[in-house]
Order: structure tokens, then C-alpha cells, then sequence
């Protein structure tokens, strides 16, 4: 059967991948399209149940699914690499494009928006139990949510650049290095990734803007890819 022979190794890897990929995103937009909002008007006992009993649970299928999707999308391209398909090319440009910006959606999700939480869960243990507060915790909820926003807003064109790798019939120019669009690539992304570490959420409070911003940077790298290298 053919799907059980060496040829679906891929295959697999790419059923695994949509399975994880859809936990983690489907978490993700959860947490923007509906629990922040609800925890902006939530009274205190609300939001301590929230962090005691809910959130350990969302952030446990949240951060495997990232770790699972990532390591298949990782394989699917070690895979493909092995099999002798230039990175360098139209296909691994753009899955590269989408792969680095998943690659720091999750670290952005196991290392500022679980940390945060995981803090933030244990805070609302403590105060339930009549313990002190931990310190500070309002601040690194608040960098956790710029840690969320920006992960939904790279979602927009990472998972543009997922479907259009196979999909989208994307020529690149033979001569043309692709030195400009990897540093154009490098200096925007950097740029957000950086305000989702250091900076702070101005626009991004809004949902509606992560979307919008979220599709424009669709936009403006697959011009810079289309101009700078194709
Ligand atoms: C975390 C880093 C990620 C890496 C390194 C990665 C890598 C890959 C690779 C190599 C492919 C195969 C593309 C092809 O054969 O043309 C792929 C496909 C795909 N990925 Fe990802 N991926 C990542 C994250 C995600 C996430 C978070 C989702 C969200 C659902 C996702 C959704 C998809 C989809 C829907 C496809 C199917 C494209 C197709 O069938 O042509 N990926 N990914």
C-alpha cells in the first residue's frame, strides 16, 4: 500500500504537521479573537479560575503543538533538502520565508508567552491560597499579550508562504542574487520581532490592526520577493 511505503514518509510528516499546525494556530487565535478580550472585562475571581484551571490547560496543547509543528516542518524540509531541492530556490525561499517566521513564533511562545503565564498561574495559586502576590506580574502578562499579538500577525504570512511554496507557480531569476530580499526580509521581521521582545503594544492592542498589519507585511514580502528576486 502506498501509504505505507518509504515514498508517504513526507506525506506523513506533512498529515502530522497540519494536525499540530491546526492545535497551535487554533489556540493562538482563541487567545487573540476571544479569552483577551473576555479577561479585559473579567472580575478578579473570574480571571484567578482562568489562570488555575484553564490556562494550564491551553497552554499545554498551545506550546506542544508549536514544538510538534515546528519539528515536522523542520523534517519536511531536511527531507526535501536530502532529496536535492536547492534552498536556494523558488520553492525554498518561500518555505524558508515561512518556516523562519514560524521558527520565531515559537520561540515567542516558549520563551516570553509560557514563561509569562506560567508565572501568572502561579500567582493566582498563591493569592487563592491567602500567599502574597508575585511581583510585577501585570507587566509580564502585558509582554506576554505583545509576545500573542505578534505571533498572530506573522501567522498571516507565514501561513501565506506554507500554501504558496507548492501552490503559487513562483519563478525566481536565475541571475538575480538573493542577497536583497533576505536582508529586506531580515531588517522588517527583525524589526517586529524586536518590539515584541523590548517594545511595547501600541497598535497591536487592537486586534483588528495585528490582522491588517498581519496582511499587509503578506503584502510587502512577497512584492519583495517578487521585485528583489524574481
Ligand atoms: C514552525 C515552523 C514551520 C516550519 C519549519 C514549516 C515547514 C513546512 C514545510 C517544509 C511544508 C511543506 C511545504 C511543501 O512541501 O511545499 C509545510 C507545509 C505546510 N505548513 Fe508548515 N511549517 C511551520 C509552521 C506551520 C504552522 C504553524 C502551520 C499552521 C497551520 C503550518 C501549516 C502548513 C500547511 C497548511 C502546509 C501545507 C502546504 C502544502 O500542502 O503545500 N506550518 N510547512
Amino acid at each position: 500500500m502506498t501509504l505505507f511505503s518509504g515514498a508517504a514518509a513526507e506525506f506523513w510528516l506533512r498529515y502530522v504537521h497540519y494536525i499540530f499546525g491546526i492545535l497551535w494556530i487554533g489556540h493562538l487565535y482563541y487567545f487573540n479573537f476571544s479569552q483577551m478580550a473576555f479577561m479585559a472585562e473579567a472580575d478578579a475571581s473570574t480571571k484567578s479560575a482562568i489562570f488555575q484551571k484553564l490556562t494550564p490547560r491551553t497552554m499545554f496543547w498551545f506550546r506542544w503543538g508549536a514544538m510538534f509543528t515546528l519539528l515536522t516542518g523542520w523534517a519536511m524540509i531536511a527531507h526535501k533538502a536530502g532529496m536535492g531541492v536547492p534552498l536556494n530556490s523558488a520553492w525554498g525561499t518561500i518555505i524558508l520565508s515561512g518556516g523562519i517566521l514560524g521558527t520565531l513564533m515559537f520561540l515567542n511562545v516558549w520563551l516570553v508567552i509560557w514563561p509569562n503565564n506560567k508565572i501568572a498561574i502561579d500567582n493566582a495559586t498563591r493569592v487563592a491560597k491567602g500567599e502574597s502576590a508575585i511581583p510585577g506580574v501585570a507587566d509580564l502578562m502585558a509582554r506576554a499579550a505583545i509576545g500573542s499579538r505578534t505571533n498572530t500577525l506573522f501567522s498571516l504570512p507565514m501561513l501565506f508562504f506554507m500554501g504558496a511554496a507548492s501552490h503559487l507557480p513562483l519563478t525566481l531569476s536565475p541571475d538575480k542574487s538573493l542577497v536583497p530580499y533576505w536582508s529586506t526580509f531580515a531588517i522588517i521581521v527583525g524589526l517586529i520581532e524586536f518590539n515584541a521582545i523590548k517594545g511595547k503594544m501600541g497598535p497591536l492592542q487592537k486586534l483588528g490592526m495585528a490582522v491588517h498589519f498581519g496582511l499587509l507585511l503578506t503584502l510587502v514580502l512577497y512584492l519583495a520577493m517578487e521585485f528583489l528576486a524574481g
